[in-house]
């Protein structure tokens, strides 16, 4: 059976001071809740909810009346559409997770084994893992400080021969900064993949995200900014590789005879009902967009006089779109170290999640990274958080969240 990957205790001991304490637990308290029937009741502030606020109960009944409700109906073209226009892109293939999208977007591509793709190692682990399905090998690079994506300047001195692809991941709604990377990838022939997982809406330079490169992958996971419960979608501007991947994500049944097939192919196909509330969803994608900007102007106005909390910044060709508010803290200047901070948060009823644990640090993908160092990406693990970022939080549970953050190294003083 397969074992797993584990560190030894000398292993453990040279990450010690990067990989984050155990997640506190996190105390019910009196909330009101807005949208439900105004009551308080105990509860606790997520680190993010959906937000089912449209058609969506609409569009899934009549999915359910229709008798529609696998992977072939009309919603499903109809949010392929409607979320690819969302993009400025041309094409959308819906499929089931933003995983799978990755996955698929590098198969219809045709990475094999042997191909090397740059990512960032400060990342979710489903992009390293998409990379890995294909046999291809992650090659990895820093982060940079001020935006926490990709750092570019490391990447050319990673192209080899065997490069076939780059993805720069969009982190937490925030942009890559994407003409430089064209640049370069295209002076060396190699084609680039936006992990746009996070960034629904995100704006480079006034383009939306999932179109500034040959191919992009989406999640729509519950904490995701539009959600169908688990989803993803691929998007692009060129038809042979639309084709190409719908064809992949349905088992790659032959457009001649049905059960003849010329490819591997995946079942990646998202059902009808998931593409009800996704159509719903990104019906409202603006409206969400909107508020978690509001939401992110409000904490940073709150937080950025408070010593030590390091509040996100938007570069000035970026509109960041602030999946998830994230904050790093200096225990020098504040007084609580980022995990003491999160326990603070936590005894009070608020939910908190830290920054992603770089690549080379996982147990997974230790022996295959061994001795290499990424300090930025490190020192994001050790010092970053996020906060509640649902397009749902309210102005006063910002205001009680920032409230307690200050109050938090107030006492300690
Ligand atoms: C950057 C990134 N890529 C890929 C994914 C994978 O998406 P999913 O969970 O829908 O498979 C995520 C999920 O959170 C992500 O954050």
């Amino acid at each position: 059976m397969l074992q797993p990957f584990e560190l030894s205790l000398a292993e453990m001991g040279e990450l010690a001071s990067i990989i984050p304490a155990a997640d506190p637990e996190v105390k019910l308290q009196y909330r009101t809740i807005p949208d439900f029937d105004n009551k308080s009741r105990r509860s606790i502030i997520p680190v993010c909810e959906p937000a089912l606020t449209g058609n969506e109960l609409k569009y899934v009944q009549q999915a359910v009346e229709t008798n529609w409700i696998s992977s072939a109906g009309s919603f499903i073209r109809d949010f392929e559409e409607r979320f690819a226009a969302a993009c400025g892109t041309k094409y959308g293939i819906a499929c089931a997770n933003g995983t799978v999208a990755m996955h698929l977007a590098m198969a219809t591509l045709g990475l094999e084994p042997g191909d090397e793709v740059i990512i960032p190692t400060f990342t979710m682990i489903a992009t390293a893992n998409a990379v890995t399905y294909c046999g291809a090998k992650p090659v990895l690079v820093d982060a940079e400080p001020a935006y926490w994506q990709m750092d570019l300047n490391q990447v050319e001195a990673k192209i080899t021969p065997r490069t076939k692809a780059i993805v720069p991941v969009h982190i937490y709604g925030h942009p890559t900064d994407m003409d430089p990377l064209m640049e370069l990838a295209r002076r060396h022939g190699i084609v680039v993949i936006e992990d746009a997982a996070e960034a629904h809406g995100a704006e480079y330079k006034g383009r939306r995200t999932g179109g500034l490169g040959d191919a992009a992958g989406f999640s729509f996971y519950g904490n995701k900014i539009i959600t169908t419960g688990e989803g993803g979608m691929v998007t692009t501007n060129n038809r042979d590789l639309a084709r190409l991947a719908w064809n992949l994500r349905d088992h790659a049944f032959s457009h001649e005879r049905h059960f003849w097939h010329k490819f591997v192919g995946f079942n990646y196909r998202m059902t009808n009902l998931q593409a009800a509330i996704g159509l719903a969803q990104v019906e409202q994608l603006d409206t969400f967009v909107a508020a978690r900007r509001q939401h992110a102007h409000e904490y940073s106005r709150r937080l950025q006089d408070i010593p030590g909390i390091r509040t996100p910044a938007e570069a000035p060709w970026a509109k960041n779109v602030y999946w998830m508010y994230g904050v790093l803290v200096d225990e020098g200047e504040y007084g609580l170290n980022r995990d003491q901070l999160r326990k603070v948060l936590a005894d009070n009823g608020i939910e908190t999640r830290t920054f992603f644990i770089p690549m080379h640090c996982q147990p997974v993908y230790w022996q295959q990274y061994k001795g290499e160092r990424y300090p930025v990406a490190e020192d994001l693990c050790r010092r970053g958080f996020y906060l509640p970022s649902a397009s749902s939080l309210t102005i006063d549970e910002i205001e009680y969240i920032t409230d307690v953050i200050r109050s938090a190294c107030v006492q300690l003083r």
